[in-house]
């Protein structure tokens, strides 16, 4: 499902973007820097995962997994002292699947009137599972606004790349068999 009609009756009702809509806020400390000194990356990324299982949650009424974390850009450094926030929705709904975006922005902790950085962004697919783990139906998304059908439209174009890159790489690893000519251990693959 691609659109923001309702699927079927009888079918998880459809919930808009602002209805799982979350922000998440947290001031760093010095235990989350790297060697370097700022924040480490793999924090920012729990913050972003953590935001968007929230929105995933909320969408689809219950519990909801990663399944893929891709464009995750680190546009400025975090530093101690910061504090960020981190504002996720969801983009796109499929039948079990659901794109979230994460903007993160980051402003001194205890100064007012310093313009928020935005220092990174990211897009996650989350899949709503059901109590033995499987995938459920998630609600349809009603798009409410301009910048919901552009971020619709855009979350759409990185779900196409998605699935086309998963088929040439299947094709090009079958025919890698075909050929005899794979130099990679299986256990190293994914
Ligand atoms: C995510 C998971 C439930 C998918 O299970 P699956 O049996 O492979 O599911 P399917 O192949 O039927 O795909 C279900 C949906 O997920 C999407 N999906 C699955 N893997 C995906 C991936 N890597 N990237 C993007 N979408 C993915 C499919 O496109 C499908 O979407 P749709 O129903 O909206 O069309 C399963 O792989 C899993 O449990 N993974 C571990 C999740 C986890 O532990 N996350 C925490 C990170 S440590």
């Amino acid at each position: 499902m691609t659109d923001d009609a309702p699927r079927t009756a009888g079918g998880p009702a459809p919930r808009t973007t602002a209805a799982s809509r979350t922000m998440l806020s947290h001031i760093m400390g010095p235990t989350e820097v790297n060697l370097l000194g700022t924040v480490h990356g793999g924090v920012v990324m729990k913050f972003v995962d953590d935001v968007a299982g929230a929105v995933a949650g909320r969408h689809s009424g219950g519990p909801a997994v990663t399944a893929a974390m891709d464009e995750m850009q680190f546009l400025n450094p975090v530093r101690v002292g910061d504090l960020v926030h981190a504002y996720a929705q969801v983009n796109w709904v499929g039948a079990t699947s659901m794109e979230v975006g994460v903007r993160v922005m980051a402003e001194p902790w205890n100064e007012a009137g310093t313009a928020p950085r935005h220092v990174a962004s990211a897009y996650l697919v989350f899949v709503a599972v059901d109590d033995k783990g499987q995938p459920r139906s998630v609600p349809p998304l009603v798009l409410e606004t301009d910048l919901d059908r552009r971020r619709h439209g855009e979350a759409e174009i990185r779900r196409s790349h998605r699935l086309a890159r998963r088929r040439a790489i299947q094709a090009a690893r079958a025919g890698a068999v075909e050929g005899a000519e794979v130099s990679v251990p299986a256990e190293a693959g994914q």
